[in-house]
C-alpha cells in the first residue's frame, strides 16, 4: 500500500457505514484513543443506566429488584446477547466472573470431560493470565495433568490421544496474529481433544463462529470491544453438548440446580447456569449490558473490515516515512489479525509515554512492543492518520529519549 493521505482518510470516514457510533461515545478531549483492545471507552447511555440501577432498582427496590428488576437473569440475558456476537446460541453463553476465573473454571470443566487424559496444551507467549491459570490448575492437581508449552508451529503436531485440551488465545494480545480457530477445533476433535479459546481480543472486533468451528469452550473480556468498564464480568462459553457432563471446580450456590431450595448438598444446574458461582455483580453487569446493546447494533462485517483497513492505513503510513525505519513490525502485514497493530523497538516503553504526553494513547507490552488498538466502533480513519503523524514526530525528535519518559508506571 502506498502511503496514505489526509484526503484518502477522509473519503473513506465519509463512505463508513459505522461512522455514527462514535456519537455513542464520550471521546476523551484532545486524544487520540488507540488503547480500545484494553478499555473500551465510555458509552453515553452507560452514566445514566447505573444512575437508574442505583437509584431505582437499588435504592428503592432494593432486595425486591432481584425478581421485579430481574436482576437474578442478567447472567444468562447478558450472556446471550454475547452469544450472537460470537456465533454461539444464548443458552451456551453466560456473563460472570472474571476472564481469569472463567479460564480455570472451563480448564477444570475440560479435564472433568476427558477423565483418562492428562495433557492441557498451549504455545508459549500466550496472555500470562492464561498461561499462569493453568500453571496453577497443574499445581494444584499435581500428576493428574501436564501442562505442555509448545512451539505455536508445531501445536497442531502435538495434539494426540492424551490431549484434553488445546487452550489458545484466538487473536494474540501482542501481536494481533490469529489463530485458525476452526482448523485447530477440527484437529483438536481428530484426535478427541476439546479446544477452549480465549476471545479477549476479537470478540466486537470481529465475527467469531464458535458454533460454526465446532468449538467447545471459550471465555473472553467485557471491558476491551465491548465497552463494559474497568473491570467488566467476563463471559463464558460451553457448547450444549457438554453442558450436563461438565464439572466445575467452583460449586457455588448460583450454579445449583435449585439454588434458593437452600439444601446441604450441591446437586449442580445441568444446563449453562452450572458455570455461575456466586451473586451476579449487577452493577458491573448493568455497564457491561450497555456495551452489548450497543455493539449488536453493528454489523460484525462492516467492523472486521473497518479494522482491516485502519490496520493498514496505520502500518503504511508508518512503515511509508522514513522516521518509521528504527520500528519493526510485529504484527501480521495483512491477513489473519485482530484490530491492533503492534511495532517492536528497543525504547518501546518511552515511545508510548512520550506519545501519551502528546494526547495519543497506546500501550506498552513487554519486553519491547508499542502496541495500538484501532476500535472500529467508534475511531476515524483520519485519526489513525494523525496517530501515525504523532508517532512519527515522537521518532523523528527522539522525543522518547526524555529522561521522564523511561519511568515505569505500575500499569503499562
Ligand atoms: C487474552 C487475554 N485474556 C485475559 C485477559 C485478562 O483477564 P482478566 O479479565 O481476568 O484480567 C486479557 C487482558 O488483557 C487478555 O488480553
Amino acid at each position: 500500500m502506498n502511503r496514505p493521505t489526509r484526503r484518502e482518510a477522509e473519503r473513506l470516514d465519509a463512505q463508513d457505514p459505522l461512522a455514527p457510533f462514535r456519537d455513542d461515545f464520550v471521546i476523551p478531549a484532545d486524544t487520540l484513543y488507540l488503547d480500545g483492545n484494553s478499555l473500551g471507552a465510555l458509552p453515553k447511555a452507560t452514566a445514566p443506566r447505573l444512575a437508574e440501577v442505583i437509584a431505582q432498582e437499588w435504592g428503592q427496590g432494593v432486595v425486591r429488584s432481584w425478581n421485579a428488576a430481574h436482576w437474578i437473569e442478567a447472567p444468562q440475558r447478558i450472556g446471550g446477547k454475547i452469544a450472537t456476537l460470537i456465533g454461539a446460541k444464548a443458552s451456551e453463553v453466560v456473563a460472570a466472573d472474571s476472564t481469569s476465573v472463567n479460564l480455570f473454571k472451563l480448564l477444570a470443566g475440560a479435564v472433568s470431560l476427558r477423565p483418562r487424559r492428562r495433557t492441557i496444551l498451549s504455545e508459549p507467549g500466550n496472555f500470562p493470565t492464561d498461561l499462569y491459570v493453568m500453571q496453577g490448575l497443574q499445581r494444584l492437581l499435581g500428576d493428574r495433568i501436564e501442562l505442555k508449552v509448545v512451539p505455536t508451529e508445531e501445536l497442531a503436531a502435538r495434539i494426540d490421544e492424551d490431549t484434553i485440551a488445546v487452550a489458545l488465545t484466538h487473536t494474540h494480545y501482542k501481536s494481533g496474529w490469529r489463530w485458525p480457530m476452526a482448523e485447530i477445533t477440527a484437529k483438536a476433535h481428530e484426535a478427541g481433544a476439546l479446544a477452549l479459546w480465549d476471545l479477549s481480543h476479537s470478540v466486537g472486533a470481529m465475527p467469531v463462529d464458535l458454533n460454526g468451528a465446532d468449538a467447545d469452550l471459550a471465555v473472553g473480556c467485557g471491558y476491551k470491544y465491548l465497552n463494559g468498564g474497568p473491570g467488566a464480568p467476563a463471559f463464558l462459553y460451553v457448547a450444549e453438548r457438554h453442558q450436563a457432563k461438565i464439572v466445575s471446580p467452583l460449586a457455588g450456590w448460583m450454579g445449583h440446580a435449585e439454588p434458593f431450595a437452600f439444601r446441604d448438598d450441591f446437586a449442580p444446574a445441568s444446563d449453562i447456569r452450572n458455570q455461575l458461582c456466586g451473586t451476579p455483580t449487577i452493577l458491573g453487569l448493568a455497564a457491561l449490558e450497555v456495551g452489548v446493546d450497543l455493539m449488536l447494533r453493528a454489523d460484525l462485517k462492516a467492523l472486521a473490515a473497518k479494522s482491516a483497513v485502519m490496520c493498514d492505513l496505520f502500518i503504511a503510513a508508518v512503515e511509508g516515512h522514513p522516521a518509521g525505519a528504527e520500528l519493526t513490525l510485529v504484527s501480521p502485514r495483512d491477513g489473519d489479525r485482530g484490530s491492533h497493530v503492534s511495532f517492536a523497538h528497543p525504547q518501546a516503553y518511552a515511545i508510548i509515554q512520550a506519545l501519551i504526553a502528546r494526547g495519543v494513547v497506546g500501550d506498552f507490552r513487554a519486553p519491547d512492543v508499542a502496541r495500538f488498538g484501532f476500535t472500529p466502533l467508534y475511531l476515524r480513519h483520519v485519526d489513525v492518520l494523525d496517530a501515525a503523524e504523532v508517532l512519527l514526530e515522537v521518532m523523528a525528535e527522539g522525543a522518547y529519549k526524555d529522561e521522564r519518559f523511561r519511568r515505569r508506571l505500575a500499569v503499562t
